[in-house]
């Protein structure tokens, strides 16, 4: 995984073809149409929604070179998601729609190139087993998540937000 492919591809995605709003609101366009079995699951409008998507992924890749720090961010990311009765088996489809939605959005001013699918397409493997992991072994990961700030359930005492991480990721995407 080259951490700068993602970068570059984050930088294209915020400044090309209505940004980071258009981005995210396609994803959830795209993920219920295709995947209309994981609507329910959401309660949060698009709107909304997005920022929390677009802010973790950016975070993920901000800390791809810090993995002392990203990995209790993935596995208290993945232990939430029990919360929101996600299942191990919807992990593929997210990931084949974000793939599909950053194609379809980069391919409108410059081009989505094979690097980027294959970069992508590894870091969403990586991501999405670590989430698993944690979500299936929550007690394994208890006392690094303690150690990292993050509670048994996965969420924060000291925030509402802890998919920001101290906002490095928002201060990356401005
Ligand atoms: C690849 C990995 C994924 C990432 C990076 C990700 C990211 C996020 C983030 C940042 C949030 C905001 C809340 C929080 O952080 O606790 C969230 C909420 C949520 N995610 Fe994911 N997610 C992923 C995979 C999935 C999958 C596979 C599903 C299954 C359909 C899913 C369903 C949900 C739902 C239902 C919510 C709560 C929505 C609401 O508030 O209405 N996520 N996700």
């Amino acid at each position: 995984m080259n951490p700068q492919v993602l970068k570059d591809t984050l930088k294209r995605i915020k400044v090309e073809n209505g940004g980071i709003t258009a981005f995210g609101l396609r994803f959830y366009e795209r993920l219920f149409e295709k995947y209309p079995q994981v609507k329910p699951l959401f309660t949060t409008p698009p709107e909304d929604q997005h920022k929390k998507l677009v802010s973790s992924v950016a975070a993920i890749v901000a800390l791809v070179q810090s993995p002392d720090k990203l990995m209790p961010f993935l596995h208290a990311m993945g232990i939430r998601h029990k919360a929101y009765k996600t299942l191990n088996s919807h992990y593929p489809a997210v990931g084949e729609n974000l793939l599909a939605v950053m194609n379809e959005h980069l391919s409108k001013e410059g081009q989505w190139t094979d690097e980027m699918q294959e970069n992508w397409s590894e870091a969403m493997k990586t991501v999405s087993s670590v989430m698993i992991e944690a979500a299936d072994n929550p007690d394994k990961f208890k006392d690094e998540m303690a150690a990292a700030g993050f509670e048994p359930d996965g969420f924060r005492k000291d925030t509402k937000k802890p998919w920001e991480l101290e906002a490095i990721s928002i201060a990356y995407l401005k």
